[in-house]
């Protein structure tokens, strides 16, 4: 039988309904932040046995029954209850059972407003720390596997259509760029993120003469709110990291989308290491790429996690509202997948082959050297516009012969215009193309290896 609620009954004089309590629970999802809620619970002890709210003897058993129940909880001894509600009171309920009254006053002046903001907070900041560990070893595995492929030559697409040639460790240093975004992303989030709400209490604030600072350094925060109906209300930090995740997972996704079409036959580019593959249950020959199609499968969750938060904001007056307990479950969801899609996808690139003679056959296909034929004859004096064009007849003339313009004779070449001579093969070579590419974070080998060493430095390897 549901019983009337001990911490907020009071003024009830029914029991809550057995369907509003399990409609209501949270118990669940939030038992997740139990380390949070206890570490919360230890400062804000601390904090009032200064503002002389608590003896130093109350202090001392709230401490050591909080670290009891964190025992118990890591033990799996805990028993939760789904008729409190949720980890707050749950914890706290422990508590009084397991010390008696001076369990009771470990509330005075605290909201679970403030108290769930605080703990949120302080989970997320773990977890970012945890994320960026997870990018940061996934950065270094792209960065080896550049650090040897800066001679391997490969087709670079626009449109999925062979473009111009470029290096396989050009590309990889793509992946790098998009993934230290994400990295530098989480950084500066945090900023946002370490600004404690304790103190707040329900939405206007506290009256027992806590010191927040204090309170706040204790808990390894950088700075407190400055509103305390903010405070309470506010979920950007939320959204901010459920944004980057889903960023991040748009990167990861992109990336598998590659690793999948790569390790087609018809590309045949990749081979993916077998142990992260699975077979088919019927057809003996596959070999599936399902880990990558995972990546990019449930990228679309972190997406509509966001969306989730985003839409559960939208209409809340300030300060609190009970919708805020639904920001939860899609964030842990976008948290446990993206730990896992960052570790699954640097797998994935650690233990491939590429397949640099595959690569290398589909350099010297689709005419990939048209556009710097087009340039060439923007040195010997013709405008670019004018050069496009005689490079796409040239295109045409090829194509009609079914051959590679660096086949075409040099007289076939200069009845498009005399300004073709023999140095135009030069400019028809893949090779010699990407070595010309020597701008700031153009393909040329000696480009991509400043990016290399620079990327090195700032991973220290
Ligand atoms: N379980 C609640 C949440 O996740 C905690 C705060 C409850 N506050 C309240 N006033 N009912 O948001």
């Amino acid at each position: 039988m549901p019983k009337k609620n001990e911490s907020w009954g009071g003024r009830f004089k029914k029991q809550t309904a057995k369907k509003a309590q399990v409609f209501s629970s949270s118990i669940d999802v939030d038992q997740n932040l139990y380390l949070q809620d206890i570490t919360g619970s230890i400062a804000y002890a601390e904090a009032l046995q200064l503002a002389g709210v608590l003896t130093k003897g109350e202090l001392a058993k709230i401490k050591s029954g909080l670290k009891q129940i964190k025992q118990k909880i890591e033990a799996g001894k805990f028993k939760w209850e789904e008729s409190l509600e949720d980890v707050h009171m749950n914890i706290e309920s422990a508590l009084e059972k397991a010390i008696g009254s001076a369990a009771k006053k470990l509330h005075t002046g605290r909201s679970r407003n403030d108290q769930v903001v605080t703990d949120l907070k302080l989970f997320l900041l773990d977890q970012s720390k945890e994320l960026q560990i997870c990018i940061n070893d996934f950065l270094k595995i792209l960065v080896l596997k550049a650090e040897s492929e800066t001679e391997t030559l490969m087709p670079g697409f626009t449109h999925m259509q062979i473009a111009q040639p470029i290096t396989l460790a050009h590309h990889l240093m793509a992946w790098y760029e998009m993934l230290n975004r994400d990295l530098v992303r989480f950084q500066e989030s945090e900023k946002r993120l370490s600004i404690s709400p304790l103190g707040s209490g329900a939405l206007s604030g506290n009256r027992f003469n806590i010191n927040r600072i204090k309170l706040s350094k204790a808990l390894g925060f950088k700075d407190v709110t400055k509103n305390s109906i903010d405070a309470v209300s506010d979920r950007d930090y939320v959204a901010e990291m459920m944004f980057n995740i889903s960023l991040m997972s748009v990167h990861l996704s992109r990336i598998s989308e590659e690793l999948i079409i790569w390790s087609t036959s018809q590309f045949n580019y990749i081979d993916l290491p077998e142990e992260l593959c699975t077979g088919s249950s019927i057809m003996p020959q596959k070999k599936n790429p399902d880990m990558a199609e995972l990546v990019r499968g449930g990228s679309a969750k972190t997406i509509g996690n966001l969306v989730t938060l985003l839409s559960l904001l939208k209409n809340q007056p300030l300060a609190y509202n009970r919708d805020n307990q639904e920001d939860k479950a899609p964030l842990f969801d976008s948290i446990n997948y993206a730990l896992s899609a960052v570790d699954i996808t640097a797998a994935m690139i650690a233990g491939a082959d590429f397949n640099a003679d595959a690569m290398l056959t589909d350099v010297y296909d689709g005419h990939i050297c048209a556009t710097d034929l087009a340039e060439y004859l923007v040195i010997k004096g013709i405008p670019f516009r004018d050069a496009h064009a005689i490079s796409g007849k040239a295109v045409q003339l090829a194509e009609k012969q079914n051959l590679l313009l660096v086949e075409l004779t040099l007289s076939e070449l200069k009845k498009l215009n005399s300004v073709i001579d023999k140095d135009v093969y030069k400019y028809l070579d893949p090779m010699k193309s990407i070595n010309s590419k020597n701008s700031i974070g153009g393909t040329a080998p000696s480009q991509v290896k400043k990016q290399i060493s620079a990327a090195k430095a700032l991973l220290k390897i």
